[in-house]
């Protein structure tokens, strides 16, 4: 990455999240209130899809090479597969998205023909039934269908997200694992962070040094696989197994120090971090009226000294779980 996605800490930023919606069709008890939908984007304050291209295309000429859809839910954008077919011309490494699944069986095949390499799916319960109450919605044969689907698909990477809460779903934990016996898929659990209003508390939280402690007891084989310093996950395997699972600990050992990410917002917000506020808008600036004459890449030109300082003035590390009370402020998943 050039020296503009450069931080003072001497991270480089290769790695861009573009959230296509704030909107989603579930609402899991973790993430959002049952009814109304906070803070919805009047219409015109959403980045439209030429405006998407342009932001990573732009991101793209100062080194990103990795990019993933994130939302709300992106399956909720009309034109989804308009964006994927446009990012996937990019000269990318990788190009993901993160879905809850529930509308994805059908859109799959043409966003992998449109340049889709990494799916990762939010699935918390194998339960029908705990489902239901877990996002206040139907779905769970669709999302099993989707990752059906998607397991057998060439050339895609499919990994499983599900968010660890204690009393909840902490006991199908094993389950999943068995999971990775069969299926060429790595699923990861999350450490359940807070966000405003999404009844988080530390009793909640289940420690993934604790799980890993129980999965060793029932497989006593399993062994680290190591991974680049920027992953969010450490990952372990049981040799022999087709799949991989592995640990998203937030909360417990955040991994600040490798960060490669940065965020894009629907509205066109740019983040630093997950656990920040938007610190530039990038929205008036692609919308400012550019010379006539001038092309794209040189009306780019003005935008990235705005995108480096505020690369620049990213922290070392977010809060963890002695600022949760703090984190808790700043609002919730997104991009
Ligand atoms: P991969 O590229 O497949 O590794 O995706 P990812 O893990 O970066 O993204 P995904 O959208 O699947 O998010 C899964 C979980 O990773 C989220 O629930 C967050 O808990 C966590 N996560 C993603 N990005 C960050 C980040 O920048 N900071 C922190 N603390 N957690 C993050
Ligand atoms: N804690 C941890 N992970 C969360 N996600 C949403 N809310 C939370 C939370 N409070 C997860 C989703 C999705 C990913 C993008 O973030 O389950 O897989
Ligand atoms: Fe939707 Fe994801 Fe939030 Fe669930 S966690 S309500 S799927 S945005």
């Amino acid at each position: 990455p050039s020296p503009a996605l450069t931080d003072s800490f001497g991270r480089k930023h290769d790695y861009l999240r573009i959230s296509l919606t704030e909107k989603c069709n579930l609402r899991c008890t973790y993430c959002m209130p049952e009814t109304g939908n906070p803070n919805l984007l009047p219409p015109s304050h959403l980045l439209t899809t030429p405006e998407i291209e342009r932001v990573a295309r732009m991101f793209v000429r100062q080194g990103v090479r990795k990019i993933r859809l994130t939302g709300g839910e992106p399956t909720v954008r009309k034109d989804l597969v308009d964006v994927v077919e446009r990012l996937g011309r990019l000269p990318l490494t990788s190009l993901g998205m993160t879905s809850n699944g529930v509308a994805l069986p059908r859109k799959l095949p043409s966003l992998v023909s449109a340049g889709l390499t990494h799916l990762n799916l939010s699935l918390d319960t194998l339960d029908p039934l705990k489902y239901e109450l877990m996002t206040r919605r139907r779905g769970f044969e669709r999302v099993i269908e989707c990752l059906e689907m998607a397991e057998e698909m060439e050339g895609l990477d499919v990994k499983l997200n599900v968010v660890v809460i204690r009393g909840l779903n902490d006991m199908e934990v094993p389950q999943f694992v068995e999971m990775t016996k069969d299926k060429k898929i790595t699923v990861r659990f999350i450490e359940y962070m807070p966000f405003e209003d999404n009844r988080w508390s530390t009793t909640k939280l289940v420690p993934s040094a604790s799980l890993l402690s129980t999965l060793t007891a029932l497989h006593p084989t399993l062994t680290h696989v190591p991974t680049h310093k920027s992953d969010t996950t450490r990952h372990y395997a049981v040799p022999g197994w087709k799949g991989k699972f592995g640990f998203i600990s937030s909360m417990t050992d955040h991994f600040c120090g490798g960060c490669s990410r940065l965020r894009v917002g629907a509205d066109g917000g740019m983040k630093v971090c997950l656990f920040g506020p938007p610190v530039l808008s990038l929205r008036p600036l692609l919308r400012a009226p550019s010379p006539s004459s001038s092309a794209e890449s040189d009306s780019d030109a003005h935008i990235i000294p705005h995108i480096a300082r505020a690369v620049w003035g990213k922290k070392f590390a977010h809060d963890g779980l002695g600022g949760a009370e703090g984190i808790k402020e700043k609002g919730r998943m997104g991009a």
